[in-house]
């Protein structure tokens, strides 16, 4: 065995931060499975592109013989798993996907990275990771006044997207308890910063802010995110990766927890500041309250004190810091952005904003 890791889903937002930081930090090799579903973006690796230590291969997670042979011909040291369907809203839209990917598509990695494990002898086989990357919405929702997630607040998912990373996470546990696969877990909150595709919050706001268009806050926009820097939460991956206990869970979080239309006000502001536009106005004025999301979870908080104590990790970034760097990325690359704003792009937006028409 030698120092390669196999990534999975790494051309999409965190995956791709997460290689590009792998590769300039530790300098070992990469190999990169990734669908190139809308969300992955090849893009997101020019600069690596002809890298020697970073392989790419279009697969899917679910294709177990393309699986077995990666594991067979690289020899890894670890899997790192972020590939998934990663959008709530899609999930509303298209459920099917999610099961497919999230559920099937762990199951086929677990049942491969066993094979291979059971393979591996002495140390090789020790120090073997396979660390699964969820989410803090596996918890379901919190009110006002309710302590943060911790590592063992009761599973309760609410939309198809979380119940599906709910149900990889106990697979992933499953493999642990019965086979002995050392597993790590990490469940980490709202994700922020570059190469962020425009469906979600933030890019959305920053984009639409940017060329005068409105901005669509769901209900009354008072539902809260702990927000995190995406360097932070891939720091926080190599920290579990090294240093984490097997079969454990660790959560993640930026301690940096706003209510939506905080955030939008932030980006409003940073942009009215970086590009005022006579035409536009004030960006906050763009604000339109729209039809919520079906089963909107209210409030989602982490609590970070074990990955905090028990292996030395913590976050850089607050919030007021690291929305500052993320839309001066935005404004730096916007060639990314309009190769992004494709075709698929367009018809999701069509298909989700045109039923949500202003309250
Ligand atoms: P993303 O949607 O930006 O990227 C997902 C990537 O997976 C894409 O490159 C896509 O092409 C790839 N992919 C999808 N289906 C695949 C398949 N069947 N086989 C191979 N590749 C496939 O997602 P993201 O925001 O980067 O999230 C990465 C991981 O982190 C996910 O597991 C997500 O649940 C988790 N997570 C995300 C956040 C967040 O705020 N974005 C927060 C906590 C956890
Ligand atoms: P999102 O970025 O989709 O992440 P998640 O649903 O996984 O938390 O949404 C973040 C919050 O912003 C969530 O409460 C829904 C809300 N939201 C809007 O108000 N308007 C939008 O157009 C989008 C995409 C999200």
């Amino acid at each position: 065995m030698n120092d390669t890791v196999i990534v999975t889903g790494g051309a999409g937002f965190i995956g791709s931060n997460f290689v590009l930081e792998w590769i300039s930090q530790t300098g070992s090799k990469v190999v990169n499975l990734d669908l190139l579903t809308y969300a992955g973006n090849h893009e997101n690796l020019l600069s690596i592109e002809k890298d020697p230590r970073h392989v790419f291969v279009k697969g899917d997670i679910g294709d177990r013989k393309l699986i077995a042979g990666l594991f067979a011909e690289h020899q890894p040291r670890a899997i790192l798993h972020f590939a998934a369907e990663s959008h709530v809203d899609r999930s509303i839209e298209g459920p099917e996907a999610f099961v497919k990917t999230n559920v099937l598509g762990t199951f086929a990695l677990l049942e491969e990275a066993k094979a291979y494990w059971n393979g591996l002898t002495g140390k090789d086989k020790q120090d073997f990771r396979f660390l699964h990357v969820s989410t803090d919405e596996v918890y379901g929702t919190l009110g006002p006044d309710d302590p943060a997630f911790s590592e063992t607040t009761p599973y309760t998912p609410n939309s198809p997207y979380s119940a599906s990373k709910a149900g990889s996470d106990h697979l992933v546990r499953a493999y642990f308890h019965t086979y002995g696969l050392p597993v790590l877990t990490t469940n980490c909150s709202n994700n922020y910063g570059p190469y962020q595709f425009p469906e979600k919050l933030i890019p959305l706001v920053i984009l639409n802010a940017l060329e005068g268009k409105s901005l669509p806050v769901y209900g009354d926009g008072l539902n809260v995110r702990d927000w995190l820097f995406v360097k932070d939460h891939c720091s926080a991956i190599r920290t579990v990766l090294e240093k984490g206990k097997v079969g454990e869970t660790y959560n993640v979080g930026g301690s940096s927890e706003r209510k939506n239309i905080e955030v939008v006000h932030a980006i409003c502001d940073i942009l009215d500041e970086q590009r005022p536009s006579d035409k536009i106005g004030s960006r906050r004025s763009l604000i339109t309250y729209v039809k919520d999301r079906p089963g909107h979870d209210r409030r989602y908080a982490i609590n970070a004190t074990k990955i905090r104590e028990e292996l030395g990790w913590q976050p850089t970034q607050v919030f007021e810091g690291g929305i500052r760097e993320t839309v001066q990325w935005y404004l730096d690359n916007m060639q990314w952005v309009e190769n992004v704003k494709s075709g698929a792009y367009q018809q999701w937006i069509d298909l989700n904003y045109s039923e949500r028409l202003a309250k």
